[in-house]
């Protein structure tokens, strides 16, 4: 049975990755739906459903975002997304009609044990599922996995049966709340949060680049590299993660999440000598290599031919990457090959690690790396996620199916009068930002520089960000969760705060400078 279980919960990802041509991150510009706009925060999800068969529109020409959606309807989705497998046999429940439009998809979705009505034969047919039951019935598909407790403020009144699955969904992005950290367990799911459900879903089943693609997770850490006692412990300088009783290094622990995601093989770097299990030892011996150039001799090997891609994980050491990290990398041919950069520090981000690994990865495309503060890694599977969803992977198997397909998002920016054109970049923060648009931003005119603004909701950015710009330049700044325009004086950017770029303004910036220093400005999403 379990098994059956994980082959359905692999079954929606098969049938979306038959079809890896759709644009499935791009940027909605026009959505089909009278009554869905482009800015509609799931539009992007609404349209991912029609064009994975998933979901379709209440008629050709609307979706009803805001309906809701019966339970009986639920289980028709799901029960397509599994290409309606044949079934025999009748369902046990008092409340559904032999016969009917969902009697199939019923029956199977209570032979798999996704669904099992409300007790006393009632499935509740015509109900509208709630969030905690779309979230259960998702859950279920999806195999049950375990997922510790969620942290909504309301998480006391999810149902003891869903109590998992809402922490699942949280812990994998799949579920937003309701609002704020409420997650509103007994609200009834909207249409459009059930697609936004099946569309997140879906993508942490994506995050796979191909069918085809072979994918590395190779990584260096501390532990696996030291002979620590057995019972070391995460409360010593000693970097072990201890989760569910399990040790394991910090960059260990995201490597891990990395493989699961794209199901890449894992590989330990391990130096034929260990290191020292005292901290400040390590620090020595790693200024030390740094000084000479060292390059510690590896015990482990790995056939990297077999791969298209490969993650390369390591801590930050002395705001590099550590000297076994070089070993490994110039000792492969990486030539055609594709190395993506991740790491773990105590605070002070990648350093100047992201180039030693470019350097060292000679003939490779070295893709965007990704920074995480090692007091986060245990909940950092999100952020895993979205930056995995924003690489631009090679997919193998088909010449014209090497990218993934760049799109930026045309914009419209009106002050007053005035509309200036722009474009967002088709990169993971870019499209939190889309999601937002329309959006009308207050912002101050600033230092002769930069209009900037509070905007409407956080965007979890990745990488390091920068201390720069370039004249016309939108970015966001994750300290204040302002957006802003800068649109002078980018030789002497003389910035306090990191930003990071996430689109441009095309027209001609002259109408900044002569701005009142607060000023109403509207952000939009073109319609083709
Ligand atoms: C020798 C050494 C140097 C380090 N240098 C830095 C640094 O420059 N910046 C930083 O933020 N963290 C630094 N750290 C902390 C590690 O990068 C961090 O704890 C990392 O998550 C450990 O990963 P691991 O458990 O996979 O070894 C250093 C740690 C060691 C042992």
């Amino acid at each position: 049975m379990k098994h059956r279980k994980k082959c359905l919960a692999l079954a929606l990802a098969v049938l979306l990755a038959l079809d890896l041509r759709v644009p499935t991150h791009a940027a909605v510009a026009d959505t089909g739906y009278t009554d869905v706009n482009a800015g509609h925060p799931h539009a992007e999800a609404i349209v991912y459903c029609r064009e994975h068969g998933l979901m379709n529109g209440t008629s050709s020409t609307t979706f009803e975002p805001e309906s809701t959606l019966t339970r009986a309807m639920l289980a028709t989705v799901l029960y397509r997304a599994a290409k309606s497998p044949s079934v025999t046999g009748t369902d046990s429940f008092t409340d559904t009609v032999e016969g009917s439009w969902y009697s199939n998809a019923v029956l199977w979705a209570s032979q798999q044990g996704l669904v099992g009505g409300y007790g006393g034969g009632i499935f509740g047919t015509n109900d509208p599922v709630t969030r905690q039951d779309m979230t259960t019935i998702l859950w279920r598909y999806a195999g049950s996995p375990s997922a510790g407790t969620s942290t909504f403020n309301d998480s006391a009144s999810v149902s003891g049966y869903a109590a998992s699955a809402v922490a699942w969904a949280q812990r994998h992005g799949i579920v937003a709340p309701a609002s704020g950290s409420v997650f509103a367990p007994r609200d009834n799911a909207t249409r459009a949060q059930v697609a936004a459900a099946l569309m997140n879903y879906s993508l942490t089943q994506e995050t796979v680049p191909s069918g085809n693609t072979r994918v590395l997770v190779a990584y260096f850490s501390r532990y696996g590299n030291t002979d620590y006692d057995s019972n070391v412990d995460a409360t010593t300088s000693a970097s072990v993660v201890v989760e569910n009783g399990q040790r394991q290094g910090t960059t260990e622990l995201i490597a891990r999440m990395i493989a699961e995601q794209t199901g890449g093989d894992l590989h330990l770097i391990e130096t034929a000598d260990s290191y020292p299990t005292d901290f400040n030892d390590v620090v020595d011996q790693n200024h030390q290599e740094i000084g000479n150039g060292a390059r510690p001799t590896l015990t482990s090997s790995v056939d990297v031919s077999k791969y298209d891609v490969i993650f390369v994980g390591y801590p930050v050491w002395a705001s590099t990457a550590p000297a076994p990290m070089l070993s490994f990398l110039e000792g492969l041919n990486l030539s055609g090959k594709t190395v993506v950069p991740f790491c773990t520090h105590d605070g002070y981000g990648a350093g100047r690690s992201y180039s030693a690994v470019s350097q060292a990865s000679s003939g490779a495309t070295v893709e965007q790396g990704l920074a995480i503060d090692s007091s986060n890694a245990a909940s950092s599977e999100p952020t895993v996620i979205s930056w995995l969803n924003g690489l631009n992977l090679p997919r193998a198997g088909s010449a014209d199916d090497t990218q993934r397909p760049q799109s930026e998002t045309a914009i419209r920016i009106t002050i007053g009068e005035r509309e200036l054109e722009g474009l967002l970049y088709d990169n993971a923060m870019a499209r939190q930002f889309i999601a937002q648009l329309p959006q009308t931003i207050t912002m101050t005119n600033y230092g002769g520089r930069e209009v900037y603004g509070g905007i409407e909701q956080v965007i979890t950015v990745e990488g390091e960000g920068q201390l720069r710009f370039d004249d016309g330049d939108i970015t966001y700044c994750p300290t204040n969760n302002t957006a802003a325009i800068f649109y002078a004086q980018s030789s002497r950017p003389d910035l306090t705060m990191t930003v990071f770029p996430i689109g441009k303004v095309t027209s001609d910036l002259s109408i900044f400078p002569d701005l009142p220093s607060r000023v109403e400005i509207t952000f939009e999403v073109i319609s083709k």
